[in-house]
This record gives C-alpha cells, structure tokens and sequence, in this order.
C-alpha cells in the first residue's frame, strides 16, 4: 500500500508527495509543527556535534556482503528478552507525544502492535501508562525517570506492571537537563491543553512557562540527582520486572550495570540531547557489547534512519535497536498511519540490506559483514 502525506507540500501543486524514506518526514514535520514543538523534538545540545556525528559515523561504515547465497527466504525476526518481535527495530521512549498529533502515544502504541514490535513508553508521556495498554495488544517497556520523591517511582513502576508493562527502562543520562540553546530561546513549556498524563494526580502534570526552558527547570526541581548504581539494585527491591540501563556508553559502566542486576543494557546517548561532544553510539556499541560478553542483550538508539543503520548495530553486537525522532516526526505528519509507515520502511529496507548482503537470519549478522575504519579485512575467511 502506498501511503502519502496527507498535505500538500509547498513547491508541490495538486500533487502528494511519496514518501520514500524514513528523513522525508523530518521536513514535512518541520512545515507543520509550531516552531516551538519541532524544535523542542529535533534539537541535540549545545553546539550538536554529537547529533550530527550520531548519523555521520553511520556512514563511515562499510558492508562486506557475501554472494551466491541463497536468499530466497530472509527471517527478520527476533526476540527480545523472551519477546518475538518481527524486526529488531523498537520504538524508544519520546516525551510528549500529544504535542506531535492529538492520538499522541496511543496512535504510536497501535502503530507497534500492527507492526509486532515493542514500544517503549515514556514516563512524560501525555498519554497514561493504563491508557497505552488499553488501546492495542502488543509488548510494552515503561521508560522510568527517578523523581525526588520515591513514593512517586513506586506508584508508577506498580501501575506499569498492573498494567501489563514487561520491562522498566531506566534512564541514567539526566541528572539534569542538557543545554538545548532552542527550547530556552522559545522558552519552551508544554501546551495549556495537555498534561503529563502519568503525573495527573500527583500535582506534577505540567511544564510551565519560565525564563529558562520550562523541562529545564522541571528537570531541576523534579529529578533526583543523586541517583548512583544502589539505586539500580533498589528498583530491583521493589519489581520484578527486567530492568534495562538506558544511556550507558562505556565498557567500565557497562560492567557495572550488570554488576547491579540489569537485565539488559541500551547504548544511548540520549539523542544527543545530553553532554554535547559524547561519542556517538553506533561507536561506542562495540565497547560496551565485548564488555557484556554476551551475559545481558545489548541495545542501541540514536540516528537510526535507514535499513542499513540497523544491519550496521546488529554486526557491532546489538541484540536490536530503537528509534525516537522517526516517531514524533511521521506521528506529526501522518499519525497512527506515520508511524506504521516508518516501521515497515525501515524493516524493508533492512530486510533488503539483509538480502543484498548474503544474510538469511538475524543470527548471520555478524562482525565480519561489515568493515569499520581501522579494521584490517582477513587475508583468509572462513567459510
Ligand atoms: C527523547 N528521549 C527520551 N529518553 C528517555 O529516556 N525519556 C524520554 O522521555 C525521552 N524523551 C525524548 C523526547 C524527544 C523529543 C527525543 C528526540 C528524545 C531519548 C530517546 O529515548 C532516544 O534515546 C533518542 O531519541 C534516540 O535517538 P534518535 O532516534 O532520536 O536519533
Ligand atoms: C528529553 C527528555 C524528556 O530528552 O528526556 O526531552
């Protein structure tokens, strides 16, 4: 089925224009949205260097595709902490989806569950943790910001697992907030008419207007800083759940993590919205996949756009990877039917990587099917 934008493009007459990739709907995202919003979604910190390197180093790595395999069957499917999903491709945890289409994280939950894969709920959502689980089937993650107040930590794990949430994704890149020079120009703060849904009865369900950006200063007043590894052991005190560390970027943190009991640990730096100048994930996936060792599955987010991006994860040790700005950006642009187009791109177009490359099965994706800079080809392959 071919889907379009459902507005016309300026340059454009009569005429939709196809979307053909997963970027197109950044700029169609940027015409439609207050500049506020886009700027709030697209932004990285600082100077950016790390937002445009988290695409740029996707570049510098090359395939080494294998022929005359037979690929008449490709297998995208996965399994994720005893979940099959039907590509390794998830949906990360993004803020204030509602700011994006007015079915906000619903929309985006339905778009998971009709392309069999996980998505991951943000703990400021505008969107409650029972609304989400209501409005589709599918397996969920519940992405957990620790606040000051434990009470409040405890309630929402509780109804993440009431609600039927199979995993706590533990942000720990956000003591405080990252410099984000536009959301402070804009003197970002959330829309009057929404709410963070999961805060409604706890005093805590808005983002008001400051002289600085209103998440910044929500950030400080809210988050507790001084959340250290004891408390990854704590949350395990009071869940069952699996919990995964999110933002974990070095071999020595990695080590610790599972010290602490993570079930799982996801590369990310946060879209580089956090410190400026941190290497870029795709970089730092080997570092941190040798230092698990295989004893937790190892996740990636940031800069995944295409097909190949993903294939490129998977061969640096990645058990899968999630995707945030491709969501806020096809939510805005096209809602429930956005987002499923950006999945089912991104599969195909890893499937095709796959196919062109001479693998049939995730588990095929291997080291030795890409070349990173420095890497010496073998003088001899096994076969
Ligand atoms: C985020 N991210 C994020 N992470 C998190 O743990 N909790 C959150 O609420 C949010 N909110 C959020 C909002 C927006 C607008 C963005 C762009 C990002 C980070 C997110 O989970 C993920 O790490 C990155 O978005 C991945 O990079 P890409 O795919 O956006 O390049
Ligand atoms: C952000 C927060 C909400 O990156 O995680 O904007």
């Amino acid at each position: 089925m071919v889907i379009r934008a459902s507005w016309r493009v300026v340059g454009e007459t009569s005429e939709q224009m196809e979307i053909t990739n997963v970027m197109e709907y950044e700029a169609l995202a940027r015409e439609k949205l207050p500049k506020m919003v886009y700027d709030y979604y697209a932004s990285g910190a600082e100077d950016q260097w790390t937002l445009k390197e988290n695409r740029n180093a996707f570049s510098k790595i090359m395939f080494r595709p294998r022929i005359l395999v037979d690929v008449s069957k490709i297998d995208t499917d996965t399994s994720v902490l005893g979940f099959k999903i039907s590509s390794p491709i998830m949906i990360a945890p993004t803020a204030m989806q509602k700011m994006a289409h007015p079915e906000g994280e619903l929309a985006t939950a339905r778009a998971a569950s009709s392309a069999g894969t996980i998505m991951t709920l943000s703990s400021w959502a505008t969107s409650s943790i029972e609304e989400v689980a209501s409005t589709a089937p599918g397996i969920r993650f519940f992405q957990l910001y620790v606040t000051k107040d434990r009470s409040i930590v405890t309630h929402l794990v509780k109804r993440a697992e009431n609600a039927g949430y199979k995993a706590i994704a533990l942000t720990v890149d956000t003591p405080r907030l990252g410099r984000r020079e536009a959301d402070i120009k804009n003197r970002f703060a959330l829309p009057y008419n929404l709410t963070l849904k999961n805060y409604k009865k706890l005093n805590l369900a808005t983002i008001d207007e400051t002289n600085d950006s209103g998440l910044a200063s929500f950030v400080a007043n809210q988050i507790d800083r001084s959340l250290s590894w004891k408390d990854v052991k704590w949350l395990r005190t009071i869940t069952n759940l699996p919990i995964l560390v999110k933002g974990v970027l070095t071999a020595e943190d990695a080590a610790l993590a599972i010290q602490a009991g993570a079930a799982g640990i996801i590369v990310s730096n946060h879209g580089a919205r956090q410190l400026d100048y941190v290497p870029v994930t795709i970089m730092a996936l080997e570092e941190v996949a040798r230092a698990a060792q295989g004893r937790v599955p190892v996740f990636l987010d940031g800069g995944i756009r295409r097909g190949t991006d993903v294939f490129k994860a998977i061969a640096l040790g990645a058990s899968g990877v999630f995707i945030g700005r491709p969501v806020v950006f096809s939510l805005a642009v096209d809602g429930e039917a956005g987002v499923r187009k950006v999945l089912q791109m991104l599969r195909d177009e890893f499937e095709l990587t796959m196919a062109l490359s001479g693998c049939r099965s995730i588990k095929e994706i291997t080291r030795s099917r890409i070349q990173v800079p420095g890497d010496t080809p073998p003088v001899t392959s096994r076969l």
